[in-house]
């Protein structure tokens, strides 16, 4: 099983983002969430502690932000409620601006072995219109003090900025390829009342086309190939044996729990006390005071209060594994894909140890593909 952990706190809101974060919260706002993450993580370990956890991930907002005391704390917790295997991935979401070497020596005591730190760009006229905190000499000159204290570094680019061209692109996935062994490489999304969609949909920022964007994506593809990053899922990019396992856990069906506001889980068996029909997907409210009040209520894991709840039918778990197992280069067990591919879109596909994948052509059409495949 793996764990996520969501610490939903940023110093300010970048203009592009919609993640359930929020900024300028108080001292006792943070306290009472990280109170009842707390108490959440004992309840959760009533459930599910017997379970081997194979990866714990602390995402957010933005975690660095907190005293590194406070991650010590959690993840002291967690230790003592569930089964973390001495090889665990622990990962940790740092911004650039907030990391510095004290934090870094107290996240690799308490067992972290891997960072994710948020850059988005390195052209400071980007950096400045989403709102970053950082310049681009502070994401470099952090994501070489984090390399010191890690091995294990990835960071987060987003293509489709409002300055980005194929140079700016060129530039940055260059600069950036040789100091890390992991990165995600998304293309901009416009989320509906953000800060960033407002401007453009108001004609005050242009933003690189659709087709721009997809050119970008392929010259950072093209970059970091040559740079050993290798592609193993549509936006992820790993040099041999780094790919976050974490998140390929999330594509090949294995169980997590998510922890704070909003978190997701998926869980395939019960837990033994309180049966209950399985696979099953929840999340928690998003509102981290429904969040924390629900959490203070409940005496039991699976009495917090759930603002989701699905659970999959043998229609939903072959879909799910389908669109989640395309999306990565080792794709699908064959067995679960065959007779379910139209005879005129096999040259999409290709066979590999017993995995059914997609060719860089059809990763580039993916989503027409799923909708022939995909049960409805
Ligand atoms: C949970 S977020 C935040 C991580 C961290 N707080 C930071 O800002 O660096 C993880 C990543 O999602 C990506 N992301 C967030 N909003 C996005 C958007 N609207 N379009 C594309 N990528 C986005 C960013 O690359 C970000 O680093
Ligand atoms: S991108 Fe990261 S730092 Fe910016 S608002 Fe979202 S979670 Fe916070």
């Amino acid at each position: 099983m793996e764990i996520y952990i969501h610490l939903p706190f940023c110093k300010s809101k970048c203009a592009y983002c919609d993640f359930n974060s929020l900024s300028g919260q108080e001292e006792g706002t943070v306290f009472s969430y990280l109170s009842a993450l707390n108490r959440e993580i004992r309840l959760a370990g009533d459930a599910y502690g017997k379970a081997e956890i194979s990866t714990v991930y602390i995402g957010g907002g933005t975690p660095s932000l907190l005293d590194s005391g406070r991650i010590k704390s959690i993840l002291k917790v967690l230790g003592e409620h569930f089964r973390i295997r001495d090889d665990a991935e622990i990962s940790i979401e740092c911004n650039p601006e907030s990391i510095t070497s004290e934090k870094l020596a107290d996240y690799k005591e308490a067992g972290i072995n891997r960072m994710s730190i948020g850059v988005q760009s390195l052209d400071d006229a980007n950096l400045k219109s989403i709102g970053r905190l950082h310049d681009r000499n502070i994401a470099i000159s952090k994501i070489k003090l984090a390399r010191q204290y890690f091995d294990n570094a990835s960071c987060d680019i987003i293509v489709g900025l409002p300055y980005d061209t194929n140079d700016t692109v060129k530039e940055e996935i260059e600069t950036l390829a040789p100091l890390v062994n992991h990165m995600s490489v998304y293309a901009l999304t416009l989320e509906e009342g953000t800060p960033l969609a407002l401007r453009a949909e108001e004609g005050k920022i242009l933003l690189p086309s659709d087709d721009e964007t997809e050119d970008y994506l392929e010259l950072a593809e093209e970059i970091l190939e040559k740079h050993g990053l290798i592609k193993y899922e549509v936006s992820n990019f790993a040099s041999d044996g780094m790919e976050c396992r974490h998140n390929l856990g999330y594509w090949t069906d294995e169980e997590y729990l998510g922890l704070g506001a909003g978190a997701h889980s998926y869980i395939k068996t019960s837990d033994g006390k309180n049966p209950i029909p399985t696979p099953i997907r929840f999340a928690h409210p998003r509102d981290i005071h429904a969040y924390i009040a629900g959490v203070n209520c409940a005496n039991a894991f699976d009495m917090i209060p759930r603002a989701e709840m699905r659970v999959l039918d043998e229609k939903d778990v072959f879909n799910e594994a389908v669109m989640l197992g395309l999306r990565t280069s080792k794709g699908v067990k064959s067995g679960i894909l065959n007779g379910h591919i139209p005879e005129e879109l096999k040259g999409f596909f290709k066979e590999a140890d017993g995995y059914t994948s997609l060719t860089r052509a059809g990763m580039a059409v993916m989503n027409s593909l799923l909708v022939r495949i995909l049960k409805l």
